[in-house]
C-alpha cells in the first residue's frame, strides 16, 4: 500500500465509527504562545480539552503536519542516526471530545493495527502508565494480546504532555518489534532499543498542567490518538526505515541526480537532507520564513545544518533543473544547495 492509501485507510477507518475529518492545522500555531511549532496534532484541540471552546463534532479524524525541533519534543539530533526520526512528520490520529474514553480507543487502535493493516500480533508490545490499572485491563479484556506482552511503565514514557503547561494525561503506546529474530524479543527493550518502533500513542486526556507544575483535573475526559504515519507506512511496506518507503523515494531520486552521488553510499547524509528539505518546506509554506529569531532562527539553523550535510557529497552545484510536481520541494533544495 502506498502512503496515500494508508493514510486514507486510517482517515476511512475511524470516519466509520462516526469520526468527522477535519483539516491538519498549519505547523506554525497562531494562538499558542506555549509552542513554537505544532507538535502534535492535539494542539489545535486544546481549548477544547480546556472547556474554554465546544466542540464543533465530538469524534474527530486527521492527519496532522508537526514539526518537533524545539521545546519538550525536540527530535533534531536523532535525525539521520536512525531511520525513523523526524524533524517533520505526519501524525494520524483520532480524538474524541468527551464521547468515548479508554475502551473504544484502545479496540480500535487493535482492530485497524491487527485486522485492517493485519501487522503480526506476535511483533506487537503495549505499554500503559503504572498507575493506569484500567487501560492494562482493558487490553487485556478487550483485545487478544498475549498478557506477556503488557507492559507498565513510568511517567517518562507513559504520561504524555504537550509542553510546560496544558493538557496531559496517562498514554498507552503500541510499539513494533522491526528486528530479525522474532525469538529474541524482550519486554526490556521495550523503549530502550532501535529495535522496537513507538507507533501508535493513544492519550487519554483527562489533566492540565499549570504553571507552577501542579496538575488540574479537566472537566471532562477526552481521547488524543497519535500514529506517525512515515513509520507505519515503512512497516506495512516492508522497509527498514522510513527513508525506504515512498514518501521519499522521489526526493531521495531527484538528489541522486542532482549531485550524482548514490543514496547506499551517503545514506545518513542523504536522510538528513531529505528530512530537512521536508521540515523547511512545510514551515515556509505555512509562513516561517528564515530569520534570527524564534521560530524564523529553527528554520534557518535546520536550513545551515542541511547545507552542511550538502558538504559532506561533494559535489559540484548550481546548473541544474529539477521538473518536481510540487515546487515547494525544489525550492528548498535550492535555498540548501546555494
Ligand atoms: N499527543 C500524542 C502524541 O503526540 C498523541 O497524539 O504522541
Amino acid at each position: 500500500m502506498n502512503s496515500k492509501k494508508i493514510r486514507q485507510s486510517f482517515i476511512k477507518f475511524f470516519e466509520n465509527k462516526k469520526h468527522h475529518k477535519v483539516a491538519s492545522a498549519p505547523v506554525l500555531p497562531y494562538d499558542d504562545k506555549s509552542l513554537l511549532f505544532t507538535n502534535a496534532g492535539m494542539n489545535q484541540f486544546k481549548s477544547i480539552f480546556l472547556d474554554l471552546e465546544k466542540p464543533k463534532y465530538i469524534r474527530v479524524v486527521n492527519s496532522q503536519k508537526c514539526i518537533r525541533v524545539s521545546g519538550k519534543h525536540n527530535d533534531l539530533e536523532e535525525v539521520g542516526r536512525d531511520g525513523f526520526h523526524h524533524t517533520f512528520f505526519e501524525m494520524l490520529g483520532n480524538w474524541s471530545f468527551g464521547d468515548y474514553y479508554k475502551k473504544e480507543a484502545i479496540q480500535w487502535a487493535w482492530e485497524l493495527f491487527t485486522e485492517v493493516w493485519k501487522l503480526d500480533k506476535s511483533r506487537l508490545w503495549v505499554t500503559v502508565f503504572k498507575d493506569d490499572d484500567e487501560a492494562y485491563n482493558l487490553w487485556e479484556k478487550e483485545t487478544d494480546i498475549d498478557k506477556s506482552r503488557i507492559i507498565k511503565c513510568g511517567k517518562k514514557d507513559n504520561f504524555w504532555e504537550m509542553a510546560e503547561t496544558g493538557p496531559c494525561g496517562p498514554c498507552s503506546e503500541i510499539h513494533y518489534y522491526v528486528g530479525d529474530d522474532l525469538e529474541n524479543q524482550n519486554a526490556k527493550h521495550v523503549n530502550n532499543s532501535s529495535d522496537y518502533w513507538e507507533l501508535w500513542n493513544l492519550v487519554f486526556i483527562q489533566n492540565n498542567r499549570l504553571k507552577d507544575g501542579t496538575l488540574e483535573d479537566l472537566p471532562n475526559k477526552h481521547v488524543d490518538t497519535g500514529a506517525g504515519l512515515e513509520r507505519i507506512c515503512s512497516v506495512l511496506q516492508g522497509k527498514n526505515s522510513n527513508y525506504e518507503t515512498d514518501l521519499f523515494s522521489e526526493t531521495i531520486s531527484d538528489l541522486e541526480k542532482i549531485s550524482k552521488t548514490k543514496y547506499i553510499d551517503n545514506e545518513v547524509t542523504y536522510n538528513v537532507i531529505c528530512d530537512h528539505i521536508r521540515m523547511l518546506s512545510f514551515a515556509i509554506a505555512d509562513g516561517v520564513l528564515p530569520s534570527n529569531e524564534g521560530r524564523g532562527y529553527v528554520v534557518r539553523r535546520v536550513l545551515r545544518r542541511a547545507s552542511k550535510f550538502v558538504m559532506n557529497l561533494d559535489f559540484k552545484r548550481n546548473q541544474y533543473y529539477i521538473n518536481w510536481s510540487n515546487q515547494l520541494f525544489p525550492q528548498c533544495l535550492t535555498l540548501i544547495l546555494n
